[in-house]
């Protein structure tokens, strides 16, 4: 049984318990992250908590002054032993007395933070297959928050149809996956949309970014459309949980030779050795 962190306190996950008057159970009205540890240490846990708090002052969440985030998810990371495992944040606004959309002044974040082994090996993929589904989403999905319903349909459909993800597009532009971020690449040229779109500014995203600076493979951040997408050599998506994952196909027609391309193939290499799994 995995331990986690309960406003304040330690306890075994299935003991754990939050209100049904809790803002993040009636509005969705809160943030999360989704972390890597690997042998105690969360994988650019400055980057993640660099986000968090970016989106708790968007939000105006009254985080306790004592409350350190770093310190707690180390800590239940230490608990938890595994060896690689995924660690999960979640902070609502708090817990009302009454539902009511404008919250109280004085409500006080309720934080919940535990960790499940990971499945995944992260070696090199042999490619995934993935739909185009018109981005339905709200506004503002720069803000990592956990009202998904939108995300979850999308996730549900691309599972259902046979797929591995969701590609999204906005008036015909490409914006991110159902979970993840896209990468498009064209002629030894890689693109990625820039964060002025409505998408997750994701940190494996900018990870694969600072990888191909520091290694002179040509990137922009800049738009591109479906209809350039499906004459892709290669596309990649990006998240926490799996990494980089070349999509081989795109509704159901080859991206490329059909095969994970050799872009990812050297990307995904420079990745994984920083990633430094066990
Ligand atoms: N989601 N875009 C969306 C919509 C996402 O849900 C995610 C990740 C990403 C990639 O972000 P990052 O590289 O920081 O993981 C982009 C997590 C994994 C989830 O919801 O489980």
């Amino acid at each position: 049984m995995s331990i986690c962190y309960l406003n304040g306190n330690f306890e075994n996950l299935n003991q754990a318990k939050i209100s049904p008057l809790d803002r993040g159970f009636l509005f969705g009205d809160s943030l999360y992250e989704v972390m890597l540890s690997s042998k105690g240490n969360i994988f650019k846990l400055d980057l993640h908590l660099e986000r968090l708090n970016r989106n708790i002052e968007e939000l105006g969440y009254k985080i306790p002054r004592e409350i350190d985030f770093g310190q707690i998810l180390q800590e239940i990371v230490h608990k938890n032993r595994h060896i690689n495992q995924i660690v999960y944040l979640q902070i609502s606004r708090g817990e009302d007395q009454v539902r009511n959309h404008i919250p109280s002044e004085t409500i006080t974040p309720t934080i919940f933070i535990y960790s499940h082994p990971m499945e995944d090996n992260f070696g090199l993929s042999s490619g995934e297959k993935a739909m185009l589904v018109e981005d339905f989403r709200w506004r503002k999905s720069k803000i990592k928050a956990t009202s998904l319903l939108a995300n979850v349909m999308c996730r549900i459909q691309s599972k259902q149809e046979g797929f591995f993800e969701a590609i999204l597009y906005e008036n015909e532009n490409v914006t991110e996956g159902a979970v993840s971020n896209v990468f498009f690449c064209k002629d030894n040229l890689i693109k990625t949309p820039p964060t002025s779109q409505n998408i997750l500014p994701g940190v494996t995203r900018a990870v694969i970014l600072d990888i191909l600076k520091k290694n002179n493979i040509a990137c922009i951040e800049e738009d591109f459309t479906i209809s350039q997408l499906k004459t892709a050599d290669e596309i990649w998506v990006t998240n926490t949980t799996k990494g980089i994952i070349p999509i081989i196909e795109l509704d159901r027609k080859k991206v490329g030779s059909g095969k994970p391309g050799k872009s990812y193939k050297r990307v995904a290499k420079l990745f994984l050795n920083e990633l430094k799994l066990s």
